[in-house]
């Protein structure tokens, strides 16, 4: 069977789609990152993807006009390059309506506390892991979702708890959580690549390995 085709979409350092690079270059998944996009041209994600051979596009307010013509840039590119999954992986914008349509129920995003506690809009980096802590919660984790128009309320598809430490800085937690990121997404991604995961009435399903 042919490998699943990722399309992964990244803003900041990438070490998410490194952890998916390396999976998928060592045989763990089924699946080959066939383009990276970023709305930053310098942003580590894009060296890491140039690094590795990837085809890199760089697409954002400054290479596209209008959110319209951004929204079609951004479909083009996952088009042409055949991608079948969507990985946001630190990516900090919305996706536009049409590339949400025309990949309905295959856009994941991971988030770094579990949701639907800790998210929405303005929660993401330090801000999800000091909310955490002011928060006296015991637990953060991981949450893989699907994406839909709404910031981090799309179906839940995995979760892996992490201990929060009494002494605990947002860094530490940070650090802590993303080790977890880094296995987690290429696990949910395999899932993809054996088909196993469905989505009815707004839930996520992960069938059993046969
Ligand atoms: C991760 O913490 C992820 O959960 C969040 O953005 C961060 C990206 O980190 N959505 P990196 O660029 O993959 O290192």
């Amino acid at each position: 069977m042919a490998k699943l085709n990722l399309g992964v979409l990244a803003s900041g350092g990438g070490s998410n789609l490194q952890a998916i690079i390396d999976n998928c270059e060592a045989g763990r998944i089924d699946a080959v990152v066939s383009v990276v996009i970023s709305n930053n041209s310098g942003s580590g994600a894009m060296a890491r993807a140039n690094k590795h051979g990837i085809p890199a596009v760089h697409l954002s307010g400054r290479t596209c006009p209008t959110p319209e013509a951004l929204d079609d840039a951004i479909l083009d590119a996952l088009q042409q390059h055949r991608v079948s999954l969507v990985v946001l992986a630190g990516y900090m914008k919305k996706l536009g309506p049409k590339t949400l349509a025309a990949y309905e129920n295959r856009i994941l995003n991971i988030h770094p506390a579990l949701l639907p506690s800790f998210g929405g809009e303005g929660m993401y980096g330090h801000h999800v892991h000091e909310a955490v802590l002011a928060s006296g919660a015991k637990v953060s984790g991981v949450s893989v979702h699907l994406v839909n128009a709404e910031y981090d309320r799309g179906p839940i598809v995995a979760q892996r708890v992490v201990s929060v430490l009494d002494d605990d800085t947002p860094d530490e937690l940070a650090a802590r959580v993303l080790k977890e990121e880094h296995k987690l997404y290429s696990e949910v991604i395999g899932w993809f690549a054996e088909g196993r995961v469905s989505v009815k009435c707004g839930r996520a399903y992960t069938a059993p390995r046969k």
